[in-house]
């Protein structure tokens, strides 16, 4: 069944990001000269998804704005003949159809799928998360979509990341049935260290198929006080088999102050207009290598 479906969620606090955060939704941040969210939305239309259900929330209304038309602007811009920008500015408008659901209170990320349910109906449907990039040259909505044809099971993408950092994520245990692709045994939500071998984390990329609604309907507040998504999939993966993919490409946490700094460096120094001036930069003020 072909997935044409892409549910965004960008209905948390963010407060990692506080006070940056306090009035602006942190998938608004701007990576280089373009917020999160727009590389985020641009990731699942180079894939093929045809629609884009946003979870929004309070105060989020600026990234709904974003993706539509702006009268006033695009007139301005028209007098002024700004036709660059103009192109620009109609071209986010017209990159897919968004639909949004709110969620009234930021419940989970689990909550926040489960505000979906009619707007997804009966299909299986891509997940990706608001504030988590990955630099890819084939996209990694893509990349799991390509798995989804083959074996038409949930899936959720991993990368590996150093014992230290395991106890931050959600962790997948599983026996690598072909390249990068591992049939899921074990999920475990921050496990300490010592209580698994496997480092494959869970990031913000899943597909699901629509049997997780009734798992979320019964799945209880767990971590946080928050339903969480990583519970309804251990559940999922009790009762029918799902799979994970170690997905190429680069990952960021842009909902974290680090991954941020780390994505605009990245994407700064690729960026074809800038991306000189900035290694020159680095180079030579900070003295890296
Ligand atoms: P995070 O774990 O990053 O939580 O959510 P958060 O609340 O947004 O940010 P912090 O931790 O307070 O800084 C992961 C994803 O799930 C969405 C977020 O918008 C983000 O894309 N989410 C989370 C919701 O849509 N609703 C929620 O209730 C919680």
């Amino acid at each position: 069944m072909r997935i044409r479906k892409a549910v965004i969620p960008v209905a948390g606090l963010g407060t990692r990001f506080l006070p940056a955060t306090k009035a602006i939704p942190k998938e608004m941040l701007t990576i280089v000269d373009r917020p999160t969210i727009q590389y985020i939305v641009e990731e699942v239309v180079a894939s093929g998804i045809e629609q884009v259900i946003m979870v929004t929330g309070s105060g989020k209304s600026a990234i709904e704005d974003h993706f539509d038309y702006s009268y006033e602007l695009e007139t301005i811009l028209e007098q002024r003949k700004k036709w660059t920008l103009l192109e620009e500015v109609k071209k986010i408008s017209n990159l897919i159809e968004i639909t949004s659901v709110r969620q009234k209170r930021p419940l989970g990320l689990g909550h926040a799928i489960l505000c979906t349910k009619d707007l997804v109906g009966n299909e299986p449907f891509v997940v990706v998360l608001g504030d988590d990039l990955v630099d890819a040259s084939i996209p990694c909505t893509q990349q799991l979509l390509n798995v989804f044809n083959e074996f038409h099971r949930p899936i959720v993408a991993v990368y590996p990341v150093s014992k230290e950092e395991i106890h931050n994520y959600g962790i997948v245990e599983g026996e690598e049935i072909k390249e990068q692709t591992y049939r899921v045994t074990k999920m475990m939500e921050k496990p300490a260290p010592e209580t698994t071998d496997s480092n494959l984390a869970i990031i913000g990329r899943y597909i699901l198929t629509p049997d997780i609604f009734t798992i979320l309907e019964n799945t209880p507040t767990g971590h946080g006080g928050e339903i969480q998504l990583t519970d309804a999939l251990m559940e999922l993966a009790r009762q029918n088999q799902i799979y994970a993919y170690r997905f190429a490409g680069r990952r960021y946490d842009a909902g974290d102050k680090f991954g941020y700094i780390q994505a605009t460096l990245a994407y700064a120094l690729k960026h074809p207009e800038i991306g000189p001036r900035v290694r020159e930069y680095l180079q030579k003020e900070l003295c890296l290598g």
